[in-house]
């Protein structure tokens, strides 16, 4: 897979399994140094999860209403400039607020010998961008 320039996404390394724990997000940046994403275990399997419990997502940080940074609350991401709201589980789907589009859901590989998570391509859009290319 390649991004919209033709070049390949970066595979990242994220995180590793056994550092996160349940609704404790952890920052990162992803496919550049200026995106801004989050790195997430939930509490229940999730759509595109990775992981023994497929529970394991990453999104982008970005709202894709107007571009401002979401933050995770009660088992979604919320949006302070309009409340928009997005389901982690469900991949990404507004379902509350301003916001039309899903927040961008960044697919992960999980090393399992080393519990090692790569962040390795994007789904959707980052808010702001015509295409997936930096
Ligand atoms: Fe997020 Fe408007 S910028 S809801």
């Amino acid at each position: 897979m390649v991004m919209a320039d033709g070049k390949p996404w970066p595979s990242v390394k994220v995180g590793n399994i056994n550092q996160l724990s349940p609704g404790k997000p952890v920052s990162f940046n992803y496919p550049d140094a200026t995106s801004p994403a989050w790195l997430l275990k939930l509490a229940e399997p999730a759509y595109e999860g990775a992981g023994p419990h497929r529970d394991i997502v990453a999104f982008s940080g970005i709202c894709t209403h107007m571009g401002c940074p979401v933050a995770f609350k009660a088992g979604r991401f919320v949006c302070p400039c309009h409340f928009s709201m997005f389901d982690p589980a469900r991949n990404g789907v507004p379902y509350q607020g301003l916001a039309s589009d899903y927040l961008p859901q960044i697919m992960l590989r999980i090393d399992t010998a080393s519990g090692d998570i790569h962040a390795e391509r994007m789904s959707g859009l980052i808010w702001g961008r015509q295409n997936d290319a930096a």
